[in-house]
């Protein structure tokens, strides 16, 4: 049975996520910043390892792969996310939301990467999945605003499409993949889909990912969008 590694677990996408794996069975590492306010994530029954992890915290991050080193890790599901809203657009940019954005969204999942890089090496799946979003495509954006969140999740998806070349030697799948428009405290009431079926549409495009769709993009229906 497959060993997951998620972060951001504590609630909206990253919580799903281990719902889902862990109704199949799965060993969970639950990764969130305050386990001790985590009170849904501590209610999901079954093989879950709660870890407290700030993924900006390069000792914690350090730390945290130091514990795991023996671990083999199938998938690592980078999923942290932030998402100031209105801060990101112009004639209010507020730069320091901007480079919390950059670090947790772009930086820390290639901080994941290569601390846990063995764990994943050494796993039978040898997945890497990072969430990203449709707002981060350049080809595809047609408005201005959300200059921020948007420039972030374009640096994740190079992130993706760079070390992906270079882990497709070690016979390691990295993908970047968005969850769709989703009812989390970042996507909002009004959005198209509950986590619940969002997390059931990406589970069925991560469940058959090989090595032959490295370094690509994909949505929740599978389906591969531009860079
Ligand atoms: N919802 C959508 O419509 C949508 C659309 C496109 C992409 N996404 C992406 O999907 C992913 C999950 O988002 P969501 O909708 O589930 O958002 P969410 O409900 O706001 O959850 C965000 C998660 O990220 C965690 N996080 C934030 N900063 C962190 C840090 N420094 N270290 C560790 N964890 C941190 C949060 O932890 P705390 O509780 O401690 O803050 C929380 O667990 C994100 O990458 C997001 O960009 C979402």
């Amino acid at each position: 049975m497959n060993t997951i590694l998620i972060t951001g677990a504590n609630r909206g996408l990253g919580l799903e996520f281990v719902r889902s794996y862990v109704a199949e069975g799965a060993r969970v590492h639950a990764c969130c910043r305050h386990p001790e306010k985590a009170k849904a994530l501590s209610e999901v029954a079954g093989d879950v390892v709660v870890h407290k992890l700030d993924v900006t915290d390069g000792l914690r991050v350090a730390g945290l792969a130091r514990a795991l080193a023996d671990e083999p890790i199938d998938i690592l599901i980078n999923n942290s996310g932030v998402f100031h809203r209105g801060a990101g657009d112009f004639g209010k940019i507020d730069f320091d939301s901007w480079v919390e954005e950059l670090k947790v969204n772009t930086v820390a999942p290639a901080r994941m990467v290569e601390r846990f890089v063995e764990q994943v090496a050494a796993s039978e799946r040898k997945l890497i999945v990072n969430i990203s979003s449709g707002m981060g495509s350049i080809a595809l954006t047609a408005s201005g605003d959300s200059v921020i969140y948007r420039s972030s999740k374009a640096g994740l998806n190079m992130v993706v499409r760079c070390l992906a070349h270079t882990l497709a030697e070690r016979g390691i799948t990295m993908v970047a993949i968005s969850p769709g428009w989703v009812t989390t405290d970042m996507g909002g009431a009004k959005a198209d889909l509950t986590p619940a079926d969002s997390i059931a549409k990406m589970r069925a495009v991560i469940d058959r990912l090989t090595l032959a769709d490295t370094g690509r993009f994909f949505n929740h229906e599978g389906e591969e969008r531009p860079w």
